[in-house]
């Protein structure tokens, strides 16, 4: 039995997670879920974007699904917040080809480990006399613990290689301490093959050869461009999950945000809030379980029937989700 605590969120993010929780229903594992408030109707209601009693359930729980919030300017982030207070230090989004999307190759699939809590996202910036100044800041701590990551995430998934991404030759003092740590972290690895690139080459062999890549890390600034890079290779936003992980809890969201285009009209493609249930069931180390929902939403992408329009097809969101629950308990 594991405690889920599940944050709907704003626009699609509502439709989309109950798209999820629907199919989670299929599988063979007792969840306990509790419903937990965030984002721009949550402000509405509460005058806060992401009130005390959401992180703290967030903090308890076994993992936290997130569908996605609208963020007005000016309102504090319900996600960063989540972020910071979990220490979710991780942020690690697959780079996968399905069947029946508009893939650029049929067969990738590597992931990018992402350094989430520091670089040139810490927020540090000065106005100066004739312009400004941003700090980006490269830890120690913070290096090893992702370059570990990596490394173990690796292990786990029986990938071989790790691939560490910088700009060492112009940025020497950071990033040439990312690089070195890459490299001590390598030593406790040895079955694990790897290399480095520069940012800017890695950014064309996506294009040119992104069949080299197997896992990457780097930091945190950089990690943000090539996922984006990343999710145009393999067909754009609709498909695309995410997990934030730490050493104590995680969090599992797709990467598209509250669609106000189409929110309220049912034909939101739920495939990437139910790929990032795939991630949580592998976090929880349910493999089997995960296996059997990705395989299920792979069917239902392949027949490419009973799919939402941006597929191409003209079922709605819950009829895609049924859909992929059927699969699963025709089994
Ligand atoms: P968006 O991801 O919500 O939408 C971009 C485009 O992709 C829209 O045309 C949308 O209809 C389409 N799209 C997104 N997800 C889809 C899905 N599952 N099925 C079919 N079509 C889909 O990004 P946008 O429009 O830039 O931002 C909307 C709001 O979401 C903003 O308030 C933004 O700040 C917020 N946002 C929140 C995120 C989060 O909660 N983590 C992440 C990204 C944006
Ligand atoms: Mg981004």
């Amino acid at each position: 039995m594991y405690n889920i605590t599940v944050i709907h969120g704003d626009g699609i993010g509502k439709e989309v997670m109950e798209a999820a929780i629907h199919v989670l229903g299929a599988l063979d594992i007792q969840f306990n879920y509790n419903v937990a408030l965030a984002g721009n109707e949550c402000f509405q209601k509460t005058g806060t974007t992401i009130p005390e009693e959401t992180i703290k359930l967030a903090k308890n729980a076994d993992a936290t699904l997130f569908g996605a919030v609208t963020t007005v300017p000016g309102q504090k982030s319900a996600i960063i917040t989540l972020r910071q207070e979990l220490d979710l230090y991780v942020n690690l989004r697959q780079v996968k080809s399905y069947p029946g999307t508009k893939s650029l190759h049929d067969d990738l699939d590597f992931v990018i480990v992402r350094e989430n809590t520091e670089g040139l996202y810490i927020g540090i910036e000065e106005e100066t006399e004739d312009g400004a100044t941003a700090l980006r800041v490269i830890t120690r701590k913070a290096s090893e613990r992702i370059c570990k990551f990596a490394f173990d995430y690796a292990k786990k998934t029986g990938r071989g290689k790790v691939t560490a991404v910088h700009k060492a030759n112009v940025l020497k003092k950071t990033d040439g301490l990312f690089r070195d740590i890459f490299y001590d972290v390598a030593g406790d690895y040895s079955d694990i093959g790897t290399d480095d690139r520069y940012v800017d080459a890695t950014a064309m062999f996506f294009i040119t050869n992104p069949h080299m890549f197997d896992v990457i890390v780097t930091t945190n600034l950089f990690g943000d461009i090539l996922s984006d890079e990343g999710a145009g290779l393999v067909g754009g936003l609709g498909l695309m999950p995410s997990a934030n992980i730490g050493e104590n809890s995680a969090l599992f969201e797709p990467v598209h945000g509250s669609g106000p285009d189409i929110a309220g009209k049912g034909i939101s493609n739920p495939s990437a809030m139910i790929l990032s249930v795939v991630l949580m069931l592998d976090y929880l180390e349910e493999h089997d379980a995960a296996c059997t929902l990705e395989n299920a939403l792979i069917e239902v992408l392949s027949e490419n029937k009973i799919v939402t329009k941006d597929l191409g097809g003209n079922a709605s969101t819950m009829e895609m989700a049924r859909e992929v629950r059927n699969k699963i308990e025709r089994k």
